[in-house]
């Protein structure tokens, strides 16, 4: 062989060696270690594990960046409490005494079914879905000749924004629930309206009905199965239910990796493999990404997703999604001087639509019933409150409670920044917001791409469910069906693998 033909033909061994390498390294470069990999342990991620558990495919681990499992259902103490700083209400759950139906949320079920026997019975109270029930909820609006706040009978005005609100949803050639709203000539030109509009819509879906598009809240809007939502009060924290899905798994050490963050995911033809920090590399045959909308589009805009790319489909879905911004402030004061009886008393502002609107005594329901009361802001204003220092927050909250109640007696109001709690989750790297919702920006198929699995990765948590975004029993139902689909999937292949726990 002279040179040339020696060169040639090493060049063409060259070419032979990385064709073949580029073909196996598409299909699968790595050994796998688990058959599903789930990523992320809140409600999405537990509920696809145990449902893969109880199918008999036991060879799954879930990788979950904080020290806990629960994801946005989680609990802090806060003077002495658990208080939940994520998801606290249980929506339609029928009551101690109602009737059961298939038509149950299945997250009551499991907080009170003793279903996977460990006896979780979460303790809370029954409450009236806010607006609309006089009963449960009082309104006060500012009477400019008394003065002062007084509490006004809105029951007409809120039957009137309901029938409206349910026309505005049917009415076909709009963009914005707002265009439906003005089309069914609902007219917020009152603070009280103004407040009533709030507390109907932007209390559920953390933005005001300007920013929402009328399909898809109209797909979405039975996330409340009916009129009663149970809030959870359990000093076990909310987050036992999860617990109580995964504890008997047996060798559950080994199952669910918490503290160990996941900074990249491949994605091949034959499998899945995701980098750990600090830890190297892990491969599954197939994975279950439940991280949050605003982990997402984080991840897209820092390219995270390696190996075969997204399709375009799935990139235009995450970008045209939002995260709703809903922050939970808990106060708490030397006394009680709110009405406990009301479930929710809200309060107009003549100038700030938004500002401060709810209160709620959600210290009743806990143990020895303490002073503490539960405000919550949504969109702009909490995007603007989580911006402000907590003795910001401290004096505004102050500030509004005094004109309510028209306080005289400051010591009434004396509390320092001990006495304030809340937890901003959009600036958490692992969640960038609370919950998703309905921008105008997303289509319908953009919402069913969401869902769609790329490859052998599928997607699944709050945001892909079209009936019941942002809430936990839409997190649950995604769970449980990329687990079907994956189980389904599976049946049709041999898998003949050790899957020894390592990490490569
Ligand atoms: C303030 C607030 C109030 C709410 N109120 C209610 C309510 O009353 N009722 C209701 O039904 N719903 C409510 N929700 C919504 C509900 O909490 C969520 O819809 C649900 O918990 C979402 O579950 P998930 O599994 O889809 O996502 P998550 O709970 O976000 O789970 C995803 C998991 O992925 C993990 N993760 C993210 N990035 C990484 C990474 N790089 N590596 C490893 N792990 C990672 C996260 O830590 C998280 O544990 C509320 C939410 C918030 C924030
Ligand atoms: C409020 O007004 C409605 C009708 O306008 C009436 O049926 C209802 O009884 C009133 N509620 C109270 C508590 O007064
Ligand atoms: C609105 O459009 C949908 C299809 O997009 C159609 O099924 C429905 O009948 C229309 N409703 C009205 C009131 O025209
Ligand atoms: C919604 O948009 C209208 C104009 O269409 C504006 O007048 C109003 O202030 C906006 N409301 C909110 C709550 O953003
Ligand atoms: C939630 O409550 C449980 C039970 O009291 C406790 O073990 C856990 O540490 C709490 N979570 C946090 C984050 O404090
Ligand atoms: C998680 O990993 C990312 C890199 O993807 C890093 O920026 C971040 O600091 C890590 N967070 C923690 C808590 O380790
Ligand atoms: C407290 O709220 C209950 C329930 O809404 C109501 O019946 C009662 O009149 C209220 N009491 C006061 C003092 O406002
Ligand atoms: C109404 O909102 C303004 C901010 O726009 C605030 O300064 C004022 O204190 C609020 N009033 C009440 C009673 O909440
Ligand atoms: C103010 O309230 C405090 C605490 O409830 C009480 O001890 C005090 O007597 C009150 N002062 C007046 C002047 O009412
Ligand atoms: C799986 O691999 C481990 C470690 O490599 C080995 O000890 C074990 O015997 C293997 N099991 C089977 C069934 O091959």
């Amino acid at each position: 062989m002279d040179i040339d033909m020696e060169h040639r033909f090493l060049f063409l061994l060259f070419l032979f060696f990385s064709f073949v390498l580029k073909e196996s390294a598409s299909k699968c470069p790595y050994r796998t270690d688990a058959e599903v990999l789930i990523f992320g342990a809140g409600t999405a991620g537990v509920t696809a594990a145990r449902v893969l558990n109880d199918h008999g495919l036991n060879s799954f681990k879930v990788l979950e960046a904080h020290d806990k499992i629960g994801g946005r259902i989680r609990n802090i103490t806060f003077k002495g409490f658990q208080i939940e700083v994520g998801a606290n209400w249980i929506h339609e759950a029928p009551g101690n005494t109602g009737s059961r139906s298939d038509n149950d949320n299945p997250i009551w079920t499991l907080a009170r079914d003793n279903q996977y026997r460990c006896d979780v019975d979460l303790e809370g109270v029954d409450v009236l879905i806010s607006g609309g029930f006089t009963e449960s909820s009082i309104f006060m609006d500012f009477n400019n000749q008394a003065q002062q706040y007084e509490t006004f009978n809105t029951s007409e005005i809120e039957m009137d924004y309901i029938a409206k609100y349910k026309e505005a949803l049917k009415t076909n050639g709009t963009n914005t629930v707002r265009q439906g709203l003005n089309m069914n000539n609902w007219r917020p030109d009152s603070p009280l309206k103004q407040l009533i509009e709030w507390s109907e819509f932007d209390f559920t879906y953390a933005a005001t009905p300007n920013e929402s598009v009328v399909s898809l809240t109209a797909e979405n809007d039975n996330v409340n199965f009916g009129e009663r939502c149970f809030i959870v009060t359990d000093q076990r924290g909310f987050a036992s239910v999860l617990r109580c899905m995964i504890a008997n798994f047996g060798d559950h050490q080994d199952k669910i990796l918490t503290n160990t963050n996941v900074t990249s995911i491949e994605l091949y033809s034959e499998c899945v493999c995701a980098e750990v920090m600090g830890q190297g590399r892990m491969c599954g045959d197939y994975g279950i990404v439940t991280f949050s909308i605003g982990v997402l589009q984080n991840w897209i805009a820092n390219n995270k997703f390696k190996g075969t790319s997204l399709s375009p489909a799935k990139i235009r879905a995450i970008t045209n999604s939002r995260m709703g911004l809903y922050l939970k402030i808990f106060v708490k004061f030397p006394n009680v001087f709110w009405n406990i009886s009301a479930s929710y008393t809200y309060a107009t502002n003549s100038t700030k639509r938004g500002y401060y609107p709810v209160l709620q005594p959600i210290g009743a329901s806990l143990p020895g019933s303490p002073p503490i009361v539960l405000m919550s802001v949504t969109g702009d204003e909490a995007m603007r409150i989580s911006h402000l220092s907590k003795g910001e927050v401290r004096q505004e909250v102050v500030a509004v409670l005094r004109q309510w109640y028209n306080i005289e007696n400051e010591s009434l109001l004396t509390i320092t920044n001990d006495d304030i709690e809340y937890h901003d989750w959009s600036t958490d790297e692992f969640f960038l917001g609370m919950f998703s919702n309905n921008p105008t920006t997303l289509t319908i198929d953009d919402k069913r791409n969401l869902a769609m699995p790329e490859g052998r990765l599928y997607f699944s948590g709050e945001a892909n469910s079209i009936e019941h975004g942002g809430t936990i029993h839409g997190a649950y139902c995604s769970g449980m069906d990329a687990a079907t689909e994956i189980l389904k999937r599976a049946q049709g292949e041999i898998l003949h693998k050790n899957y020894s726990s390592y990490m490569v």
